[in-house]
């Protein structure tokens, strides 16, 4: 059944590089089976490649959790340094990627600043048998990201599909430069939740409708009604482009917290969820953030199931 549901594009099997073509139903199986793994009733399927993490910006939790699922999945894993790399002497990506693939390396696991390189890199490697997971490119796409996240708000509903179709989440912060924002609102429209975005108007500019969603700049009337909140990292070196005026000013306006979800009479049952890494008392409250409200620890533990599951489904398709 998975192989032919109208949103599906076998490049997405090749390749996972952005959550547009997923369909729903592939996303409940690599959920079911990302579930079993977390569950401990089902085992990983070894694949045994070689595995290149080829991180040209710093991560913890993506970086981390890929890691161990390629250890899991008994890959070999090169050990690629940005810094002690060629790239420091000029080597261009896909010279590198050549280079690694040379010496056996089949699974790239790729965070990069741009983000048109994806395109580039599956235009570039067509022919060449080798996998590319995207870890976050830009401003693009962060497509395991989106994943794991709409994994821990359906793991919050016992996988009940049909209840979130309807349900309001916010996501608030910096959305005009969020990877994450623009990877889960495809993923979450397609699951039928109602996406409101919530930001300054900088961050937050009206052309966003055009994807389906809502617009607020207003951060009580844009969380109202919320069944879930999806707070955004806010990128502090855009401080320096001056897209922000002050991190104070911010968070006296969008700033995330108890009273703010009390004046917005947000029931005890919203939840709260956040990529991270985080900035306390800037983007969300502390309290908040370690309060049972919170999903964050149950998303980074869940990132390393889902990652599991998306390398099990390349694998699929691995010569
Ligand atoms: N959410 C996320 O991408 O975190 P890292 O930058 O730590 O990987």
């Amino acid at each position: 059944m998975l192989w032919w549901t109208s949103h599906y594009d076998f490049t997405v099997m090749r390749h996972i590089i952005s959550t547009k073509t997923l369909s729903i139903e592939w996303v409940a199986s690599l959920f079911s089976r990302a579930q079993s793994l977390k569950l401990g009733t089902q085992k990983p399927l070894i694949g045994g490649g070689i595995g290149s993490l080829l991180f040209y910006e710093n991560s913890t939790r993506t970086k981390n959790s890929f890691h161990l699922a390629l250890q899991e999945l008994n890959y070999k894993i090169l050990d690629f340094q940005i810094e002690s790399s060629s790239a420091t002497k000029g080597e261009n990506i896909t010279d590198t990627i050549q280079t690694l693939a040379n010496l056996g390396a089949n699974l790239f696991v790729i965070r990069h600043g741009s983000s048109l390189i994806m395109q580039s890199l599956e235009k570039y490697f067509l022919n060449h048998p080798i996998h590319i997971i995207n870890a976050g490119n830009g401003m693009n796409e962060h497509p395991s990201q989106a994943l794991l996240d709409l994994f821990t708000i359906a793991e919050s509903v016992g996988f009940d599909y049909a209840s979130l179709r309807g349900q309001k989440i916010s996501i608030i912060g910096d959305c005009l430069h969020s990877r994450v924002a623009r990877s889960n609102i495809h993923l979450l429209k397609r699951f039928g939740l109602q996406v409101t975005l919530v930001g300054p108007p900088n961050l937050v500019p009206w052309g966003f409708e055009d994807l389906g969603v809502e617009v607020s700049h207003n951060l009580k009337q844009g969380i109202e009604g919320s069944s879930f909140l999806m707070v955004l990292r806010i990128q502090k070196e855009r401080q320096n482009a001056n897209v922000i005026s002050s991190l104070s000013e911010y968070n006296k306006y969008y700033g995330l917290s108890e009273s703010m979800l009390s004046q917005a009479s947000l029931l005890d049952s919203v939840r709260v969820l956040h990529p991270g890494p985080v900035n306390r008392n800037i983007e969300i409250e502390s309290s908040l953030l370690d309060s049972d409200r919170s999903l964050v620890n149950q998303q980074v533990l869940n990132g390393r199931f889902v990652r599991i599951a998306l390398i099990e489904e390349l694998q699929k398709t691995m010569s």
